[in-house]
């Protein structure tokens, strides 16, 4: 079973992957988190590359350094794993490339699709959970967590965060819209909500998934 985490920075992605986890691993399952870019040598690197807010970096070279990261992930992790029976969950997967690469930056839909094709060995996430936030509410959480004043040109933003809040609106339209398109898989929660009451949401999703016996 794979699980993907989408939403902007500050939705509470990791927050909720890290319960998520250990409530999965108390009933006894096998789970591996893994978080995007990242996950193995060359991905960490490759996200130290696409992080760094030093690098001006062009979208399509963007696009393709995700994607990058993603097919060594998926080939050499994410794969075996789900062979062995694990329950993987994805801190970010192919809808982050749709609502930013996309959506955000203005690359062509069709482009994505074909890049995500390749990149994901045609692997499509099971469930998604979407957790919707402003971005001026998603900032605000960021800069508290980060103990800063609120400023959306801060140096201690990555390169990715200093993108500005028009983008993130972008991107947020973008995950509504993938929403809208596949509502089945993707799941909508107001990530405003209390961490306990997203976490019982999203436990429920799971089971009640696992209870349709929808592993095919
Ligand atoms: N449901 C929630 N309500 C209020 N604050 C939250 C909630 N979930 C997470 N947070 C806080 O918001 C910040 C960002 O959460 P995090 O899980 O790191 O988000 P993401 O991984 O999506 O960037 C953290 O300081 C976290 O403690
Ligand atoms: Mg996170």
């Amino acid at each position: 079973m794979l699980i993907t985490f989408e939403g902007i920075d500050g939705a509470g992605k990791s927050t909720q992957v890290a319960r998520l986890k250990r409530h999965l691993q108390e009933l006894g399952h096998e789970v591996l988190t893994l978080r995007e870019p990242g996950g193995t040598e060359v991905c960490e690197n490759i996200r130290e590359l696409l992080l760094q807010s030093k690098h001006d970096i062009a979208p399509v070279t963007e696009l393709l350094l995700f994607a990058a990261s993603r097919a060594e992930l998926v080939e050499k992790v994410i794969l075996p794993a789900l062979e062995q029976g694990s329950i993987v969950i994805l801190d970010r997967f192919s809808d982050s490339t749709t609502a930013y690469q996309g959506y955000g930056r203005g690359l062509s839909l069709e482009l994505l699709e074909k890049v995500n094709g390749i990149a994901t060995f045609g692997l499509r996430p099971d469930i998604t959970f979407f957790l919707d936030i402003t971005p001026e509410d998603a900032m605000i959480r960021k800069f508290s967590e980060k103990s800063l004043p609120l400023a959306f040109d801060s140096e201690e933003l990555d390169r990715m965060e200093s993108s500005g809040l028009e983008f993130y609106r972008r991107v947020r339209d973008g995950y509504l819209r993938i929403h809208e398109s596949e509502p089945e898989r993707m799941v909508l929660l107001d990530a405003r909500l209390s961490p306990q009451i997203l976490h019982e949401r999203i436990s429920g999703k799971v089971e009640q998934w696992s209870a349709a016996g929808r592993n095919a």
